[in-house]
């Protein structure tokens, strides 16, 4: 990202004053009342007529964790994210309290060895996603937390739910992803994020987090959620890209459907949730849109690994402006109607927010 905004050319030459025969030259040809670029012609004009800004209140943060103390290992598919041991995650987490970054999402790395067909490390009390918040609950108590619900970072077949000869279960999948919540919740998550698509989900979660207690605890529900090609560096970062037997087309959304969509949404909105999220973000921009027209919900963009990969690959080969291009991406998510947006970018953004302040 070693490339600079340019300095744009009308500011050099803007106070020039002209010449008779210039100004003759430069008088209007065309009989315009409205100039469109009136508005445009220099950078306090440009701020004050601007539509949407940017703060760090609208950052959802993902990090990556993995056991270990004291340790970082790079995703080599996501250039500048790295896998964090708890320790170092609670200094993250530290660092974006200081960002004013509101919220982090948390995925684990878990050990292969954790792995089973039934993803039964998701219900362990002390596994890493659980020792992660407790740890940072303690550490910096004012950082909201949120936690995937999904079984796919503990199945051997990298699968969200239990699969059964070649068939995700759907209500068997819906009574484990309860259990995982409540799992969660007991160990200081504020928000729960189901991404698993099952049926159903959102209503169940939110019966058991109620009966248990945990009627503060938020649910954000992956409401739209697409069988994305994007996610490919997200499994690469929990490890469930190599074990991923198939595809998850029989519970992620086609690509290819938009009303659909808004049935998803309507069912997770009766169900309970209290914030919703579009995933993948810019390919699906139409879809915030719509979801944000039609159910005035709080609406979240997951800029998903896959979009930020291409984005920092294409600056790292020098072809795009990788700076720019992250600004400009992230804004596209608040002008289509997004209340705030998960990106890997959100540490570098709120840094650069505050030192323009
Ligand atoms: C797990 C989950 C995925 C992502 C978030 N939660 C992957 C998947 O559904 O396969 C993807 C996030 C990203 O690509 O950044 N269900």
């Amino acid at each position: 990202m070693a490339v600079k905004f340019g300095r744009p050319i009308q500011q050099k030459i803007g106070f020039m004053p002209l010449k008779p025969q210039a100004r003759e030259a430069a008088s209007p040809s065309l009989d315009l009342a409205v100039r469109m670029r009136r508005n445009r012609q220099n950078d306090w004009t440009r701020r004050m007529v601007r539509e949407n800004t940017f703060t760090a209140d609208d950052l959802i943060w993902p990090l990556f964790i993995m056991e270990g103390q004291n340790a970082r290992t790079p995703v080599p598919s996501m250039p500048g994210v790295e896998r964090l041991s708890v320790d170092q995650a609670v200094r993250e987490a530290e660092r974006a309290a200081k960002l004013a970054i509101p919220c982090l999402a948390l995925f684990p790395y878990t050990d292969p060895k954790l792995r089973d067909e039934t993803g039964s490390e998701a219900l362990n009390p002390d596994n890493l996603v659980c020792r992660t918040l407790r740890a940072i609950k303690k550490e910096v108590p004012d950082i909201g937390l949120l936690a995937d619900v999904a079984l796919d970072p503990f199945t051997s077949h990298g699968h969200d739910g239990l699969l059964q000869e070649g068939v995700i279960l759907n209500d068997e999948t819906v009574a484990v992803l309860i259990k995982q919540a409540l799992v969660q919740a007991e160990a200081g998550c504020d928000i729960i994020a189901p991404s698993d698509m099952m049926d159903g989900r959102i209503g169940a979660i939110r019966k058991g987090l109620d009966a248990a207690g945990f009627t503060n605890v938020s649910i954000m529900s992956y409401a739209a959620k697409y069988a994305s090609v994007f996610y490919g560096p997200f499994r690469d970062a929990v490890g469930s890209s190599k074990t991923l037997t198939g595809d998850k087309r029989t519970y992620q959304m086609d690509p290819a459907n938009t009303d659909e969509a808004i049935r998803e949404v309507t069912l997770d909105v009766a169900e309970g949730a209290d914030m919703l999220m579009v995933k993948p973000g810019m390919p699906y921009l139409d879809i915030i849109r719509r979801v944000k027209d039609s159910f005035a919900m709080p609406t979240f963009a997951y800029q998903v690994s896959g979009e930020y990969a291409m984005i920092m690959a294409a600056a790292q080969n020098g072809w795009l402006d990788g700076e720019r291009a992250m600004w400009e991406s992230l804004m596209a998510f608040k002008r289509a109607g997004a209340d705030g947006m998960l990106t890997y970018f959100a540490p570098r953004v709120a840094e650069q927010l505050k030192g323009q302040k």
